[in-house]
């Protein structure tokens, strides 16, 4: 494996300058165009972008796949683009999780405070984590209750005061965030089959076994023991009496609900996976948030100066996953939106080559820092953020 190969700059020109059909798979992060923490890359359309798109594609050997998240109220004009621009849409992969809160407005409260209606409080409790940087206004992180003016670590519960306000208690205007859908897309094959573009190509099909979901106990572990199709695979996404595991589904979870057992489990990032190989580098408080409000005037504790100050941290494991599952042994994996690197840190940790384009200056250091951190890494299997 050689080292990864880091570029500065916006990645269209970057990629203007690659050789064409040259790396075995892209998988990236783009911006899901929500303005995300007030952030400007996060909505400049740049993941709409079919000429963004089209030169994934060439750059992309023939039949090799792009995995590309996005947001759920923006990924169907992410796709289109990268349907427009010749790729084949192969599957949506949904990685689920329960610690997101929702941003839902209260209209209960909305319509006292348009009347200018005084709320009586009628009970309180602590805030813990992100529940305390809540806006005035909104639900709670689990949808509870009505929203209020949150004064530092409590949250108060208050009675509508109009009778409009009574009438539209418990209306709000959003769901809590619980998944982003990851597109899987292909290029085109080069030859006429999966496997003579597989022998030619290296890249047209993906690593089913290399992403098995180890079987728990309660799952009956181990070979089921079974007649098996023709392809050599049960009904049930066994393989015929063998005890690798199940087959990869296109869900992945956090493992809040243990009947999901049977899909890939992956949790978001911790602080210590994040600033991992970051220690010489000066912490920095996390962005603004899009009113311009510092984050720590929010709240203290979660606003801590941080070494790795990226918005947008993907896990380690979850990436280690996608990398293995789409590049061939000895391929090369591109990222052109690199943010901290994390598709880099897992593709070192899975072996593989890896090309990142950032066009943010002050993330380079941070990309710098965790990639030396995973080159140094011994390839513990049941190292920190090994999967
Ligand atoms: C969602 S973040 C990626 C986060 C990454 N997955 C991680 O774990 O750190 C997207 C990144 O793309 C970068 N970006 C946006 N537009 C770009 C462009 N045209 N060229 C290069 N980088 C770009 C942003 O600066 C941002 O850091």
């Amino acid at each position: 494996m050689n080292e990864p190969i880091i570029f500065h700059g916006n990645n269209i020109d970057l990629l203007r300058e690659m050789p064409e059909n040259s790396v075995d798979s892209i998988v990236t992060d783009p911006p899901y165009e929500l303005g995300f923490m007030g952030k400007k890359w996060d909505s400049t359309g740049i993941a709409y972008s079919v000429e963004l798109w089209s030169e994934c594609l060439r750059v992309l050997k023939h039949g090799g796949h792009l995995l590309a998240f996005s947001g759920s109220r923006t990924y169907h004009r992410m796709t289109v683009a990268i349907e427009d621009a010749g790729f084949e849409i192969r599957d949506q992969i949904m990685w689920v999780y329960g610690s997101g809160f929702p941003k839902s407005l209260d209209v209960s409260k909305a319509i006292d405070k348009q009347a200018g209606a005084e709320r009586q409080v009628i009970g309180s409790r602590p805030l813990t984590g992100n529940g305390k940087t809540m806006k005035s206004g909104f639900h709670q992180p689990d949808g509870s209750g009505a929203g209020e003016t949150i004064k530092q670590d409590v949250f108060e519960f208050t009675a509508p005061a109009t009778d409009e306000a009574q009438q539209w208690s418990g209306w709000g205007t959003a769901l809590k965030p619980a998944h982003e859908p990851i597109v899987m897309a292909r290029k085109p094959l080069g030859e006429k089959t999966v496997a003579e573009n597989v022998l030619r190509h290296g890249t047209g099909a993906i690593n089913i076994d290399g992403c098995r979901v180890e079987a728990s106990d309660s799952f009956g572990g181990g070979a089921k023991g079974t007649s098996g199709f023709a392809d050599g695979y049960a009904h049930d996404g066994w393989v015929a009496g063998s005890s690798l595991g199940r087959f990869p589904a296109n869900f992945i979870h956090d493992g809040l609900n243990e009947e999901w057992a049977r899909f890939f489990y992956c949790a978001k990032a911790s602080k210590a996976e994040r600033n991992a190989g970051l220690e010489a580098l000066p912490a920095q408080f996390a962005p603004t948030m899009k009113n311009g409000i510092g984050m720590k005037e929010h709240d203290p504790e979660t606003a801590t100066p941080k070494q790795n100050f990226h918005p947008t941290v993907k896990p380690i494991a979850l990436m280690r996953y996608l990398v293995r599952m789409v590049t061939p042994p000895n391929g090369t994996v591109l990222d052109p939106f690199t943010g901290s690197g994390t598709t880099l840190v897992a593709a070192v940790l899975e072996n593989f080559n890896s090309i990142g384009m950032e066009m943010t200056a002050e993330y380079m250091p941070i990309i710098t820092g965790r990639l030396d951190w995973a080159l140094n890494q011994n390839q513990q299997p049941d190292s920190l953020f090994d999967i």
